[in-house]
């Protein structure tokens, strides 16, 4: 047995799986990325229960106050910005301290923000402050987190869809002498929530293809004079099962990232409603619309969603263009269809509808999902058995279930 192909040292999950460990900044990881997943749906629990496992855990940074009663009693009392605002970064705080806690060492525990939301600086000070391993920054450009986290050491990751997009963030990097600790390569059709494209109808282009993006960053990193090992590539988006993990990491990928498979488990920080409408969905039940980003996103076929999609061009064309006031008072969006009336952007509070998913609001919510089909079909399973499944094509309860 080759050394780098050992079962990493710091894994629990006790199967040997054959698959090199992921490194990213020096440490040595299982090879399986949970992936962010808000508002409240990657929050402690999940986070912390896949790094006790030796994987990365990802705690999504946005309006995690949700999760407090304390803080949701605040803000009700001062529903201000400034309020919302504190309770969310303080929310960040405490679920940062309690994902360390319940990791027990093991693994990364890892940040998500999105740079697409106003607060994006504040909750990558928070991650830093807070000792958080790495912060993985998508739905935009990540050009300044090298700036944003200069003087911590903590591990950079950019969420990214072709190379085409690595080749600018690794430029701008460089000149501020900084390499991402490793990239994430989203493909825009199949993953859950925001997409990395600009149009639906592009999201099947060749470009976006992990193939073709781990071919063209072999020339990419060449000509930029970095080692290919030196920015380890983990590729996310409707991967589910041990074989396609199989075949990536064999592929060259260093790394998967794994989302809605995650969500469904017993640890997702979800509702058990929002997990029941995520793994009983078939493909017929999932569509992609416009969000107010302006970005694509992908979602369940939930009666709230449904009944917007039927009036959408009728809210566009009677409300599109005028601005509204933000009905949380969060401004939680750098740039957002409703409140600044972006015509051609979506038109709801996306803030409102995520929060109704965590809470298992099935008529009122939006429930983002992957395309794909789940490991366990609509099974709900723990962690562990899921990281299992993954690397080693079996789990020991499914196996006695046989
Ligand atoms: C419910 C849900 C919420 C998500 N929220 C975020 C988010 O806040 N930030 C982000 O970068 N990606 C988000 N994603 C994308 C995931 O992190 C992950 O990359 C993607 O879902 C991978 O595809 P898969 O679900 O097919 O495994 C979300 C996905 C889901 C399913």
């Amino acid at each position: 047995m080759n050394r780098n192909q050992a079962e990493t040292s710091s894994s629990s999950t006790s199967a040997y799986h054959g698959f090199a460990p992921l490194k990213i900044r020096g440490r040595s990881v299982l090879p399986i990325v949970q992936g962010g997943m808000g508002v409240g749906i990657s929050a402690h629990r999940l986070a912390g229960s896949v790094a006790r496992e030796g994987a990365v855990g990802t705690i999504a940074s946005i309006d995690l106050r949700h999760h407090h009663a304390d803080l949701t009693a605040a803000c009700k009392a001062d529903p201000s910005r400034e309020t919302l605002e504190q309770a969310n970064l303080t929310a960040l705080a405490r679920e940062i301290r309690s994902a360390r806690a319940l990791s027990e060492g093991r693994g990364m525990i890892a940040v998500n923000v999105m740079k697409a939301v106003s607060a994006h600086a504040d909750y990558v000070r928070v991650a830093c402050e807070e000792g958080a391993d790495a912060i993985v920054m998508g739905a935009g450009l990540p050009l300044d987190l090298p700036d944003l986290t200069a003087g911590h050491d903590i591990a950079l990751i950019p969420i990214l869809s072709d190379s085409r997009g690595v080749n600018l963030v690794l430029k701008k990097w460089m000149k501020k002498g900084r390499l991402p600790d490793a990239i994430v390569i989203e493909h825009p059709a199949h993953a859950g929530g925001h997409l990395g494209v600009t149009d639906v109808a592009d999201m099947n282009n060749e470009r976006f293809e992990f193939a073709r993006v781990l071919e063209e960053l072999e020339a990419v990193f060449a000509t930029l004079g970095i080692a290919r090992s030196d920015v380890p590539v983990i590729v996310g988006g409707g991967i589910n099962s041990h074989e396609a993990v199989r075949a990536w990491l064999t592929a060259g990928a260093n790394g998967v990232q794994i989302g809605t498979p995650f969500a469904v488990t017993e640890e997702g920080d979800a509702h058990p409603e929002f997990k029941r409408v995520l793994a009983e969905a078939t493909p017929e039940d999932i569509v992609e619309f416009v969000s107010v980003t302006g970005l694509p996103a992908r979602a369940v076929k939930t009666p709230w969603l449904m009944r917007y999609l039927r009036n959408e061009d009728r809210i566009r064309t009677k409300i599109g263009a005028r601005k509204q006031t933000c009905p949380t008072a969060l401004e939680c969006l750098s740039v957002c269809g409703l409140r600044d009336g972006i015509e051609k952007f979506g038109h709801f509070c996306i803030d409102t509808r995520l929060a109704a998913a965590l809470r298992g609001d099935v008529g009122n919510g939006l429930f983002f999902r992957g395309r794909e089909k789940l490991p366990f079909g609509a099974a709900i399973r723990s962690v562990r058995e899921l990281i299992e499944l993954l690397l080693t094509g079996t789990t020991k309860t499914a196996a006695a279930g046989c």
